[in-house]
């Protein structure tokens, strides 16, 4: 967490490592066998020669650990969601999701053909609307991320199968930021809230709490199936890298069998996110992950605040539209089970001492 920017020591709070396993010595001695035996990349697609036994192995694990029928790996989670709702649904279809679903779902909504309609953010009763409004049409996908990348607040997963139930309409759930931090075995939101039964399909990355890179889908053994032969994403591009899928094993291994991390990862946050909020007033969103915006409203001040404190040693980046809203610029502070004490403390203290130098009292946007 600690590195060197603009000729500066610093620690980050900016990346989803949520619990330092990408420089685990494990993770890293799993990545390193596997490149001495497979070499550094798949040099095919999956279905022609790209797939070896550290894909086969790790397909298997997922299966378990998501507690999935079956599972479909990809380069990355950008790709793992543009294949699940544009394999899923096309033309004749309907595609409902969250106003702050990641960009990637919107894209692969987009590349389906599928009408798109997007419901303001958790508004429940207004995704029921939009599903009233089209009973004919031939398949409906309700699409959501369970962690929202940006805010860090979790969808209300039980409203949203009550109404998938409801219209029957399919389930996609992206747990991104799901994973390794929520649910009893580290593997996210649906396991949290006992909804395997409910949810057709989840999408998850290794880039995030896995330490790694590439995505995968979990689904049904029929899902899966279709996906093999239909979706593009999967069928031209070329595998994950062996070594990337030995070191995500390992990396689940730690998660299954280290729940101290995570508690810790949550501890942290709550603790973080009440300072921050309660002794040095900010206000911030409904966050309840890792993941604690820090609401500015101007561009100008999000990239002054995060100046001032990276003077101070720690970064943490602004976000700007357009990956939010106007009027929506933040701070996105990130936690890791891997910061210390110490780091906490002076990240704390850099808030406190920036703090009136970067935001004149008084210009905060209501949480
Ligand atoms: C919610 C969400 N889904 C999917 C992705 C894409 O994952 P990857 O970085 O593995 O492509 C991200 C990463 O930014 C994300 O935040």
């Amino acid at each position: 967490m600690h590195g060197i920017l603009d000729g500066r020591e610093v620690v980050f709070f900016s990346g989803n490592d949520y619990l330092g396993l990408s420089r685990h010595p494990l993770v890293i001695e799993a990545a390193m066998e596997s490149l001495r035996e497979f070499g550094a990349g798949a040099g095919a697609a999956q279905l022609i020669s790209g797939r070896t036994r550290d894909h086969e192995e790790l397909e298997k694990k997922l299966q378990s650990f998501m507690n999935a029928e079956a599972v479909l790996l990809f380069p990355s989670g950008y790709q793992a969601n543009l294949a699940a709702v544009s394999a899923l649904a096309g033309e004749g279809d309907l595609v409902v999701m969250d106003k702050l679903n990641h960009a990637s779902l919107i894209d692969a909504s987009r590349m389906s053909k599928a009408e798109l309609r997007v419901f303001p953010h958790k508004h429940y009763k207004k995704l029921e609307e939009i599903l009233e409004k089209y009973p004919d049409k031939r398949r409906k996908l309700i699409v959501t991320d369970a962690v929202f990348s940006m805010d860090g607040d979790l969808a209300d997963l039980d409203a949203v199968c009550a109404i998938k139930k409801k219209y029957h309409a399919l389930l996609v759930v992206d747990e991104a930021h799901a994973i390794g931090v929520f649910g009893l075995k580290g593997s996210g939101l649906v396991e949290e809230k006992k909804l395997w039964q409910e949810v057709e399909v989840r999408t998850g990355t290794f880039s995030k709490a896995i330490g790694g890179q590439g995505g995968f889908i979990a689904a049904s053994r029929e899902i899966i199936d279709y996906l093999v032969n239909t979706a593009r994403p999967f069928i031209f591009s070329t595998a994950i890298a062996p070594h990337l899928c030995r070191a995500a094993h390992r990396a689940i291994g730690i998660i299954e069998s280290e729940p101290p991390l995570r508690k810790r990862l949550l501890w942290k946050t709550f603790e973080v996110r009440d300072e921050i909020q309660k002794d040095l007033g900010f206000p911030m969103g409904p966050s309840q992950s890792p993941i604690l915006p820090l609401l500015m409203g101007s561009p100008e001040q999000a990239l002054a605040f995060s100046q001032a404190l990276l003077e101070e040693g720690v970064y943490v980046p602004a976000i700007r539209p357009p990956a939010v809203g106007p009027n929506q610029s933040r701070l996105r502070l990130t936690l890791s089970a891997a910061h210390t004490d110490e780091d906490f403390k002076k990240l704390l203290f850099a808030m406190k001492t920036t703090k009136s130098l970067a935001i004149p009292a008084g210009v905060y946007p209501q949480a």
